[in-house]
């Protein structure tokens, strides 16, 4: 069920590193996200795979994680991803990346949909250092950075609840570490 898999499909920041994520694994995953819909059918997003262990760690070295908890070293050392994909804009397609925007969004759920129901999880990274990341992976010049995908196993508890009564929506970690995502109400998003 769609829906199952949506609820699955939390962002996680903490990995499994004895369970690394091979080539062929990000192959499958591009293989069927090239197949999405694209604004105008241009289909200007090109993926860099990165899994190669240091490669993943130099990337991992200009990316930030959950930015509304300061206190919590996320993810933790020894708990990794174990794959990066960088989704790019070709700009000899679209000169404008921003016009790729959607594109990207529909190509990144399509992503960690996929690799849910493959017994792998992940955390989209919008913040990120896009000329360190390009130059680390030798990026052409033709190839915007705009969104990486972390990917491994998941090995911490992340969890759906409603959002409080003041209506705060930031995520929380609880004294075990579980971590939480609050959700705006069904009421709440209908507009009627
Ligand atoms: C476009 C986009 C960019 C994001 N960038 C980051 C990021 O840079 N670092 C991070 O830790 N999480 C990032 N996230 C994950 C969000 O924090 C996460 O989706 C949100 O907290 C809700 O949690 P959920 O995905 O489990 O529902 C990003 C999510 C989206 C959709």
């Amino acid at each position: 069920m769609i829906r199952d898999l949506v609820i699955d499909n939390r962002s996680y920041r903490s990995f499994d590193e004895s369970r690394r994520i091979g080539r062929e694994d990000l192959v499958d995953l591009v293989d069927t996200v090239r197949l999405c819909p694209s604004a105008v059918n241009r289909q200007p997003l090109k993926y860099r795979l990165v899994h190669e262990p240091e490669e993943v760690e130099e990337v991992l070295s200009h990316t930030h994680w959950a930015g509304l908890l300061p206190d919590v070293k996320l993810p933790p050392d020894g708990h990794h991803p174990t794959a990066f994909i960088a989704v790019c804009c070709d700009k000899t397609i679209t000169e404008n990346p921003d016009s790729a925007r959607t594109d990207c969004g529909i190509a990144a759920q399509t992503i960690l949909l996929m690799a849910t129901e493959l017994g792998f999880g992940g955390c989209m990274i919008g913040a990120f250092e896009r000329e360190e990341v390009a130059l680390s992976l030798r990026l052409p010049k033709k190839l915007s950075p705009m969104l990486l995908i972390a990917l491994g196993v998941p090995d911490e508890t992340v969890m759906i609840c409603d959002l409080p009564k003041d209506g705060n929506t930031a995520y929380f970690r609880d004294k075990a570490n579980l971590h939480f995502v609050p959700k705006r109400s069904l009421e709440d998003v209908i507009v009627e």
